[in-house]
C-alpha cells in the first residue's frame, strides 16, 4: 500500500503523513528532507546551489542516515532545498531511493511535491494537502519562533510566497495535484480533524478500488 501526500510548504502534509503512517504502522518518508540534505551537502563541499552537476553528485552520494540532522529543518535550508530541487539531474538521482522506500511492505507513506505525479504515479491513494498562504505562513512562523529562529511574520509570508512560485513554476516535476489526487484543505481545521479527513479519504479510495 502506497499513500502519497503532496502539497505546498507548511500545508500540514508532513504532520498528516506522520500521523497516517503511525495509524497504519507504516514507515514514512519526508522527501523534502532529501532535497534539504542535498543542499546541505553541496554547501559543505563549498559548492554552489545552482551548479546542477555538483548538486546531482551530492544527491547520488546522499547518506540517508543523516536526515535527522536538526540543521535540515531551518528556514535557510528550506530555501536552499527549493533551489537544488529545480535541477532535473538532482530529481533523477533521488528517484530510485524514493521508489524503493515506497515499495516497503506492508506499506509506506511518502510526502513531498511530486509523489503522486512523478515518484509514485501508481500510488494507491493520493492526497493533495493545501491551506491558505497566510495560514501556512503563520504555522511556519510559530514553528520557527519555537525553534529559536529570529524571523518576522511578513518575512516568513514573503519566503513562502516565493517558495510556492518556485515550486509551482519550475519545469522539472512542478508542484501540482495529480489528476486523481483528493484535495484536503487544512485552512480551518485542527490537526486531529485533518488526520480524520485523511483517514476518511484513504478508506473511501481504497474501498472503492477493492
Ligand atoms: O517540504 P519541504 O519544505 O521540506 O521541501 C523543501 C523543498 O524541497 C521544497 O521547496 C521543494 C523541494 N521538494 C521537491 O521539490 N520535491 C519533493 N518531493 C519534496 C521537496
Amino acid at each position: 500500500m502506497i499513500i502519497a501526500i503532496d502539497g505546498p510548504a507548511a500545508s500540514g502534509k508532513g504532520t498528516i503523513a506522520t500521523l497516517v503512517a503511525e495509524h497504519f504502522g507504516y514507515d514514512c518518508l519526508d522527501t523534502g528532507l532529501l532535497y534539504r540534505a542535498v543542499a546541505r551537502d553541496v554547501r559543505a563541499r563549498g559548492g554552489a546551489l545552482d551548479d546542477e552537476a555538483g548538486a546531482a553528485r551530492a544527491a547520488a552520494a546522499l547518506d540517508t542516515t543523516t536526515l535527522d540532522d536538526a540543521e535540515l529543518r531551518t528556514a535557510a535550508m528550506g530555501e536552499a532545498a527549493s533551489v537544488v530541487a529545480g535541477h532535473p539531474a538532482v530529481r533523477a538521482a533521488l528517484l530510485d531511493l524514493q521508489r524503493q522506500f515506497a515499495r516497503r511492505p506492508p506499506g509506506a507513506v511518502i510526502d513531498g511535491r511530486d509523489i503522486g505525479t512523478v515518484v509514485c504515479p501508481d500510488a494507491d491513494v493520493k492526497i493533495f494537502v493545501t491551506a491558505d498562504v497566510e495560514v501556512r505562513a503563520r504555522r511556519r512562523f510559530d514553528e520557527l519562533v519555537h525553534r529559536g529562529e529570529a524571523v518576522t511574520f511578513e518575512g516568513v509570508l514573503d519566503v513562502i510566497r516565493k517558495r510556492d512560485a518556485r515550486d509551482q513554476g519550475r519545469a522539472a516535476a512542478p508542484l501540482r495535484p495529480a489528476p486523481d489526487a483528493v484535495v484536503l484543505d487544512t485552512t480551518n481545521i485542527t490537526v486531529i480533524a485533518a488526520l480524520q479527513a485523511a483517514l476518511d479519504i484513504i478508506a473511501k479510495v481504497t474501498g472503492a478500488k477493492a
